[in-house]
């Protein structure tokens, strides 16, 4: 289970892209929530996004009782690389790592793979929405950036263009984590994805890590199919929270 200490900040990227004063919180407790909440009051925030272990039930009754309301499940899965031998990949699709000169390309792909994305944002009607179609194309374009949030790109052909791509990182020497993936509508179905999720466990392995670590949100059912089928086992799982401070 994650075991990181809670945490609240200002969010500037949420900010400027919505022109509201927004915060975010990370592994909210029933002990924490009160000064997750002075934080906000004391910097005029207007909506904060709050993230707790679904275990945390008693602080997730507390969040709804302070006027929040639920707007997705994340849920994480992870696999053991060394216990449970990695299936060999079938080859029909070529997955390599990003090289020079494929930016663009991969820009492209990112945008079009999460044109129809529906998340956390979405599911708030306060907010714009072809803002929050934005805000996932753009998480989406800075996850493959290399260095900043991934530590290896990797893309998919198919008959001479690239249709996907898959971002990993390694979060310390034991795990092996997948950050952003997506594959462009007119090539999905084809294992595409699959594909990606093998060649990130072989990455991992080759990293020394022991396991790696996927997440979702629990309606992303195409994703988790695939997990399941390739041996990775439910961890843990986050609800996500909005406050909108400004309601009476
Ligand atoms: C999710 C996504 C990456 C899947 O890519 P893909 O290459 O089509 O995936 P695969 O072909 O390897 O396998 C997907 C499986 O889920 C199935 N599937 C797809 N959509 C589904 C749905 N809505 N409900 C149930 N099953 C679904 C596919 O049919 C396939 O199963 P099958 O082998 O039995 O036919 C792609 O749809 C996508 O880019 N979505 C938007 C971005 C996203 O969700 N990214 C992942 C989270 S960060």
């Amino acid at each position: 289970m994650s075991s990181d200490p809670p945490q609240v900040y200002l969010s500037s990227i949420d900010e400027e892209r919505f022109g509201i004063r927004t915060a975010r919180a990370s592994n909210v407790t029933l002990d924490k929530l009160p000064s997750v909440l002075d934080f906000c009051r004391a910097r005029d925030v207007v909506l904060l996004i709050a993230r707790c272990l679904v275990s945390e039930f008693r602080a997730a009754q507390a969040m709804e009782r302070e006027g929040f309301s639920l707007m997705d499940t994340l849920v994480y899965c992870s696999r053991n690389l060394v216990t449970t031998p990695i299936p060999k990949d079938s080859g029909k699709i070529m997955v390599r790592p990003i090289q020079p000169g494929d930016e663009d390309d991969v820009k492209f792909v990112a945008a079009e793979s999460f044109r129809q994305y529906f998340g956390h944002y979405h599911a708030d009607e306060r907010l714009d929405r072809v803002k929050c179609h934005e805000a996932y194309i753009s998480w989406a374009l800075r996850s493959c950036v290399l260095g900043d949030v991934a530590d290896e790109v990797l893309v998919a052909h198919l008959e001479g263009s690239i249709v996907g791509f898959f971002t990993l990182r390694l979060n310390s020497p034991e795990e092996g984590e997948a950050v952003v993936g997506g594959v462009v509508p007119s090539a999905r179905g084809l294992g595409v994805y699959r594909s990606f999720i093998m060649r990130g466990m072989e990455w991992c392995l080759s990293k020394g890590a022991t396991h790696m670590l996927v997440s979702t949100q629990i309606t992303n059912i195409a994703v988790q199919k695939v997990w399941a089928r390739l041996g990775f086992e439910p961890s843990y799982a986050y609800y996500t929270f909005h406050k909108w401070f400004d309601k009476p």
